[in-house]
């Protein structure tokens, strides 16, 4: 990959000093002068509509942020990505999640092997066992059909296949119920296992490395509370599957290495969702849908790579985010779905963010000078509003929001979904405009407010407005859809950390506490008083051997 600093870049400078003229300007102006704006700052990709015109930008600004993606060379790190290089340097792994989706079957070739084949075979794995679990052919222990199934996993063997479930809920076929444990709390599996049966449940243990002490820890609880009731280990092969890259770690479970699905070192665990780590997903909404979403993804690769970078909606969207992180000094964004069934997305790409780009060292182990991956959250809309939409709209911070929505609702009921799209546009309007002062004079002395009492109240009235906002209006959430706006997010996060040169695929930032933990869990196992770590560490464990006894 290449290194260089962003900072010392032309197109840096020159944005530094167009960032000058332009931080003042208020969207309400642009939109006054240029009737066009909307034309000039909006795309269509299939039924998806993207408004980006509420966003502190002119054309000028977008050519200068395209200046910035060609010279820190995000087109031929594109191609990097795609054709198989080991662009995930510090663990040395070609980073092909693409492959996993690549509908067209074109060649994808991994030190010299065409990883299709193989992309395929699983496939085809996947297909039979969904099809055989949803047509109640797969039996459990007592001969009835599985009713349940429990995805164990955390992180990205486990968000990915919790949002796309949740988003396409329309899509379930009826008789298999996901659930999904991760959390190492007793409490996660306890309150998931109570109302299931063990009869007929059955266990997805996903785990990329199928070391993951969270995963391990409720894989064997899980294999305890069937063993309670099933008493024979030989039914393990009937109610756990595994899908992980570790076929030993597997096998030593105890699971049949015909159960086992596979996925590859080329899959980052964040970016896995389209490999065998969507089975709990093609479980549930059918193998046909999960091919859809797939075909989504696929449609929106095949944008991100053979687009011109203007036109490149990851690429715009991924510039947009760096305009105000890197020359406004915005610190976070927010993913705010106006659709219920999307109520994990902003948590799915909280992980596909910040695990990615969350880091201060450059590809050259250089400390960075600026500032890299944003802190991503969010909740759906309108819940939002009632909750935290305030701090957008008058707080200190400027706060940089996706407005995703369907013109289509899977529940159509009554006007609520008039109401909620009403909302979903009214919002990025009274971002953009804010409120100023005249208007809120104007209002005021319409409500019959004496002069002394409008001069107290509107400094609080007042809304500066000016507030960034991309809009996203799908025509309905299908999976096709969503593999489309998932894939979208994943190509913008890969051309952020291109141009801050910084590694988006490893994640060394989590394992210190990982290690950590593993060093105190045996000094839980006895009540002696703890003095190897620091003074806080060491009173907070011995604090709560005093209380656990108590
Ligand atoms: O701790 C972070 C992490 O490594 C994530 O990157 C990953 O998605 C998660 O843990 C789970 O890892 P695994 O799939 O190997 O259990």
């Amino acid at each position: 990959m290449n290194r260089q600093n962003p900072t010392q870049t032309e197109a840096w400078r020159i944005l530094e000093a167009h960032y000058q003229s332009i931080k003042d300007v208020h969207m309400r102006d642009l939109f006054a002068q240029d009737a066009e704006r909307f034309l000039k700052f909006s795309a269509e990709f299939e039924d998806i509509l993207f408004d980006y015109s509420k966003n502190r930008i002119t054309v000028e600004t977008l050519e200068k942020l395209m200046a910035l993606a060609r010279e820190t060379k995000v087109t031929e790190s594109i191609e990097k990505m795609f054709s198989g290089e080991a662009i995930n340097e510090t663990e040395q792994r070609a980073v092909l999640h693409t492959a996993l989706r690549n509908r067209s079957n074109t060649p994808v070739i991994v030190d010299g092997t065409d990883v299709m084949p193989e992309v395929n075979e699983v496939l085809d794995k996947m297909e039979a066992f969904s099809e055989q679990l949803l047509s109640g052919a797969w039996k459990g222990y007592s001969g009835k059909p599985i009713t349940d199934i429990v995805n164990i996993g955390i992180g990205g063997s486990d968000l990915g296949a919790v949002m796309v479930t949740e988003a396409l809920r329309p899509y379930w076929r009826g008789n298999i119920k996901p659930h999904f444990v991760s959390n190492v709390d007793g409490t996660h599996l306890e309150e998931t296992l109570r109302d299931l049966s063990p009869e007929t449940t059955l266990f997805i243990i996903s785990s990329k490395t199928f070391t993951t002490q969270e995963t391990m820890t409720n894989a064997h609880s899980a294999r305890d509370w069937l063993l309670g009731a099933a008493e024979d280990e030989k039914w393990i092969a009937k109610h756990f599957v595994a899908v992980s890259t570790n076929k030993e770690g597997v096998t030593k479970f105890g699971i049949d290495p015909d159960n086992m699905f596979v996925f590859w070192d080329w899959v980052g665990g964040r970016y896995s969702l389209t490999s065998a780590i969507g089975l709990s997903i093609a479980c549930t909404i059918g193998f046909k849908h999960f091919v859809e979403l797939l075909e989504g993804f696929h449609a929106m690769d095949e944008h991100f790579r053979t687009t011109e970078l203007d036109k490149n909606l990851p690429v715009i969207l991924a510039m947009i985010g760096i305009w105000y992180n890197n020359f406004f000094g915005a610190e976070t964004e927010a993913i705010l779905p106006y659709d219920q069934y999307l109520h994990r997305f902003p948590a799915y790409f909280q992980q596909g963010n910040m695990e990615s780009n969350g880091k201060y060292v450059d590809r050259s182990g250089e400390a960075v000078n600026y500032q890299t991956g944003p802190i991503i959250w969010g909740e759906p809309g309108t819940n939002g509003q009632h909750a935290f939409y305030q701090l957008i709209h008058q707080g200190t911070k400027l706060i940089p929001a996706d407005f995703i929505a369907s013109a289509v609702s899977h529940n159509p009921v009554g006007d609520h979904h008039e109401k909620l799209l009403s909302n979903f546009f009214a919002q990025t309007e009274a971002l953009m405009k804010g409120k100023t002062e005249t208007e809120v004079r104007d209002e005021l002395s319409g409500s019959g407010k004496s002069q002394e009492e409008i001069d107290k109240l509107v400094p609080f009235k007042v809304f500066e407005g000016n507030k960034p906002t991309n809009s996203i209006l799908a025509t309905k959430m299908t999976p096709r859809t969503l593999g489309i706006l998932t894939a979208l997010y994943e190509h913008k996060i890969f051309v952020q950390g291109v141009v801050w040169n910084i590694f988006s695929f490893d994640q060394w930032g989590v394992e210190l506490g990982k290690q950590l933990a593993k060093s105190i869990l045996p000094e839980l196992e006895n009540d002696e008083v703890i003095t190897s770590h620091d003074a806080s560490t060491n009173g907070l464990i011995n604090a709560y051997k005093d209380k656990r006894g108590e």
